[in-house]
C-alpha cells in the first residue's frame, strides 16, 4: 500500500524557449523561440496537466552579462516582466501556484507586497513570491549605483524588508470587509492596521490599499545557499530553491536548513526545499542519452565560456577551452553557485569545455538522463533520504522535454504512490501542505495601530 508514501512537491521552472543553453537550436523546438504569450499559456496549462504545484519564473533586473556576440547565440535575452506574465496567466489557468522572483535589493517593501497581494486575489490564492538579494551585479548599474550592495547588506535588507512585506500584508484582517448595506459599513472599523515601521533601511506607514488575499500570504519562496541566505531561508521562508551537483550536498544543506528552522521555533514541514532538477527522459535510457548528446552537439564553444564565465563568476574567455579550469578565487562576495562549480571541477580534474557542458543543461543544477524508471529512483532516493521535499523540475527545451516529463515521468511517480494523482487543495498553500499564516494582529503580538 503506498497511501501514506511522503508526496513528492513539484515546481516547473520556466524560461524563455529552453534551460538547456542550446535548446532553442532544436528542431522540436518552437520556431518562433518561445517569444509569445500563447507559449506560455501553453507551458502553464502541460504542467497544470502534469499536477506541478507551481510554476517560476526566475528575474533580473537588467539583461545578461554575457558578450554582445555569445548572447546573440541564446535564448536568454528577451523575457516578459513575470509579475504580468504570472497575472496575465492566472485565468488562463485553475490550479497551479504562479511564483515568481522580485529582489529585495532594488525595490521597496510597499510595491512588492502589493503586486504579491494582487497577484494573490486575482489567482484566487495561487501567488507566491520569490525573495532574492539579487545574484546579478549589474542591476546596480540600473537603479542609479555603480556597485552592487554588499552581500550583508543586501540581507540585512532582505530580513527588514521581508518582515515589512509581511506587516503590509496583514493590513487587513480576514473578516474585515463586511459590506454592510444596512449599517452602511464597508468595513469593519478596528480590522485594519497601520504598521508604522521604522528601521535601518524602510519607514513605512501602511496600512496597503490591497484587501487580505486568500491565502492571507502568498507563499515565500527564497534561493539563497550562503550562510546568511540559508538562516534567512530559515527564519523566514515557506519554500527554498536550491542547486547541488550530488546527493551529499544536498542532504547537507536540507539537514542544515531544517535545523536552522527548529532552533527558530519552527516545525520543519513548513518550508519545503526543492532543489533543482534538470530532466532528460525517453522510453529507454539509450534513447534518453542519443537525446541528451543532440542537445550538447548544439553548444556554441564561445556561449559555454561566457555562460561558465558567469556562473563561475570569473573571465574565463581567452583561456584554452580544453585546459583546465583555473582556480578562482572565493573571497569576492561572489554567488554560492561559484565554488560550488570551483570545487566540481578541481575534484574530478575537468576542462573548461568539460565543465560548460556539464551546466549547460541546468546552469549547476543536478541533471538525471534516463529512462522514466531511472528519473523515479533518483527522485525517490532523494526524497527518502532527506536530500529534498520535491524538486523544482528544469526541462532543456520547451515544449518537448516538460511533456515528455509529464507523459513518461509523472505516471511513473503516480504508480509509486509518490505523487498525487489530483490536487487536493484550492491554493498553492494547501496543495504544498503549508499552513496560512495567522495574522500578526490576531493574537495580540503586536500593539493594535489605530484603525485609519
Ligand atoms: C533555483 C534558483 C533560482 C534563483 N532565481 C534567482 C532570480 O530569479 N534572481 C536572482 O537575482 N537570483 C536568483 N537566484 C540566486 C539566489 O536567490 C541568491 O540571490 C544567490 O544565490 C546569492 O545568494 P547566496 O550567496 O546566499 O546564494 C536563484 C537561485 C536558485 C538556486
Amino acid at each position: 500500500m503506498t497511501a501514506n508514501k511522503r508526496q513528492i512537491k513539484l515546481g516547473m521552472f520556466l524560461r524563455p524557449a529552453a534551460h538547456h543553453i542550446a535548446g532553442w537550436r532544436h528542431p522540436e523546438a518552437w520556431a518562433d523561440g518561445g517569444l509569445n504569450f500563447q507559449r506560455y499559456a501553453e507551458l502553464a496549462q502541460i504542467a497544470e496537466r502534469g499536477l506541478f504545484d507551481m510554476m517560476f519564473s526566475a528575474d533580473a533586473l537588467t539583461a545578461d552579462r554575457y558578450d554582445p556576440d555569445s548572447l546573440s547565440r541564446t535564448s536568454y535575452v528577451a523575457w516578459i516582466d513575470p509579475m504580468s506574465l504570472l497575472t496575465a496567466l492566472a485565468p488562463l489557468t485553475k490550479h497551479i501556484g504562479l511564483v515568481c522572483t522580485a529582489t529585495t535589493t532594488y525595490d521597496e517593501p510597499f510595491h512588492i507586497a502589493r503586486k504579491f497581494a494582487s497577484l494573490d486575489l486575482i489567482s484566487r490564492g495561487r501567488g507566491g513570491w520569490n525573495l532574492v538579494t539579487s545574484a546579478n551585479a549589474n542591476e546596480a548599474q540600473n537603479f542609479g549605483r555603480d556597485e552592487h550592495l554588499s552581500k550583508s547588506e543586501r540581507y540585512r535588507r532582505a530580513r527588514e524588508f521581508v518582515d515589512v512585506v509581511r506587516g503590509l500584508w496583514d493590513s487587513w484582517d480576514d473578516d474585515a470587509f463586511v459590506f454592510d448595506k444596512q449599517e452602511g459599513r464597508f468595513f469593519r472599523p478596528g480590522s485594519v492596521h497601520v504598521l508604522n515601521h521604522v528601521g535601518e533601511f524602510f519607514r513605512v506607514r501602511g496600512p496597503l490599499n490591497v484587501s487580505r488575499s486568500p491565502q492571507g500570504q502568498p507563499v515565500v519562496v527564497q534561493a539563497g545557499a550562503s550562510d546568511d541566505g540559508r538562516q534567512l531561508a530559515a527564519e523566514t521562508a515557506e519554500v527554498v530553491f536550491t542547486a547541488h551537483q550530488k546527493i551529499e550536498t544536498a542532504r547537507e544543506f536540507y539537514s542544515d536548513v531544517k535545523n536552522r528552522m527548529a532552533a527558530c521555533g519552527r516545525d520543519r514541514d513548513h518550508c519545503k526545499i526543492m532543489p533543482g532538477l534538470g530532466v532528460v527522459v525517453a522510453p529507454t535510457r539509450q534513447e534518453a542519452l542519443d537525446k541528451h548528446e543532440q542537445l550538447q552537439d548544439l553548444i556554441h564553444p564561445d556561449v559555454g565560456i561566457s555562460m561558465l564565465s558567469k556562473y563561475i563568476a570569473w573571465d574565463l574567455r581567452g583561456m584554452d577551452v580544453d585546459g583546465p579550469v583555473p582556480v578562482v578565487p572565493q573571497d569576492r562576495g561572489a554567488p554560492t553557485r561559484s565554488a560550488l562549480l570551483s570545487d566540481t571541477a578541481r575534484a574530478e580534474g575537468l576542462t573548461i569545455r568539460q565543465l560548460y557542458r556539464r551546466i549547460a543543461g541546468t546552469r549547476g543544477h543536478f541533471q538525471v538522463i534516463g529512462s522514466p524508471a531511472d528519473v523515479a529512483d533518483m527522485m525517490e532516493e532523494w526524497i527518502t533520504t532527506g536530500a529534498g521535499d520535491g524538486f523544482n523540475i528544469i526541462p532543456p527545451f520547451f515544449p518537448t522535454s516538460l511533456n515528455d516529463f509529464v507523459d513518461l515521468v509523472v505516471p511513473e511517480l503516480q504508480r509509486r504512490g509518490l505523487f498525487r494523482t489530483a490536487y487536493e487543495g484550492r491554493t498553492l498553500r494547501e496543495n504544498l501542505g503549508l499552513p496560512r499564516p495567522a495574522s500578526r494582529y490576531a493574537a495580540g503580538v503586536r500593539e493594535d495601530a489605530a484603525a485609519e
